[in-house]
């Protein structure tokens, strides 16, 4: 049920969204994570390795719900599946992307940013939107706006683009967020210089911020 797969996927508040050049820090990277209390990860398809850190996560970190961002064709929805991706995400929404989620039944998140957007979804039964960019894009005030419309739909939002540690506490307050994503948490510098103690850290204080 791709359903509860999302709330196992926003169960902590907050997701952290990486870019990982190399299936060598996968490991690392996925125990500074758990050992911070953080189970669950979205990695995004903006590097080549994406889809073998995926595979090798799923496989040897059974507790961490891996995720796949950034999915934006048929063939890379395919490849996070066979990866074992349990969910994706992207930055928008088309309706050939819906499909192809739909027709393998798997837990598919697209993007919105606009009310069109979420009638979009709405017509193909999405209920959770990544709002991206949250930031640029006016932030709660505008979440609040083009959500007000659709009170009676149970929207659920993943806001991304400038969601840091100075602003997670706000966004998860908002009752239609389901959880927060970013950047912040394991930039690509820090896994490209391994610094793995403070991905822990920002981890560790993500997830205490976010606990409602
Ligand atoms: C995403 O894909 O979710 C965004 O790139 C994250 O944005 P951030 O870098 O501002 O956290």
């Amino acid at each position: 049920d791709t359903g509860e797969t999302l709330l196992e996927a926003t169960a902590f508040g907050v997701i952290p969204v990486v870019e990982i050049d190399g299936v060598a820090e996968a490991d690392a990277l996925a125990e500074a994570l758990l050992e911070a209390g953080l189970g669950v990860i979205e990695v995004t398809f903006r590097t080549r390795a994406a889809a073998e850190v995926i595979a090798r996560i799923a496989e040897r970190y059974t507790d961490m719900v891996v995720g796949a961002g950034t999915i934006i064709s048929p063939v890379d929805l395919r490849r996070a599946i066979d990866a074992g991706a349990r969910f994706a995400l992207a930055p928008g929404l088309s309706a050939a992307m819906l499909d192809a989620a739909a027709e393998a039944g798997f837990a598919y998140v697209p993007g919105a940013m606009a009310a069109s957007d979420l009638q979009a979804g709405l017509e193909r039964g999405i209920r959770t939107f990544k709002f991206f960019p949250a930031m640029p894009a006016g932030g709660i005030a505008f979440l609040r706006a083009i959500s007000a419309p659709f009170a009676l739909h149970g929207l659920r939002f993943i806001p991304t683009g400038g969601v840091s540690i100075t602003n997670l506490e706000e966004w998860i307050r908002e009752p239609a967020v389901a959880a927060v994503g970013g950047t912040w948490i394991a930039s690509r510098v820090m896994i490209r210089e391994g610094d793995w103690a403070g991905i822990r850290r920002n981890a560790e204080e993500a997830v205490r911020l976010a606990r409602r």
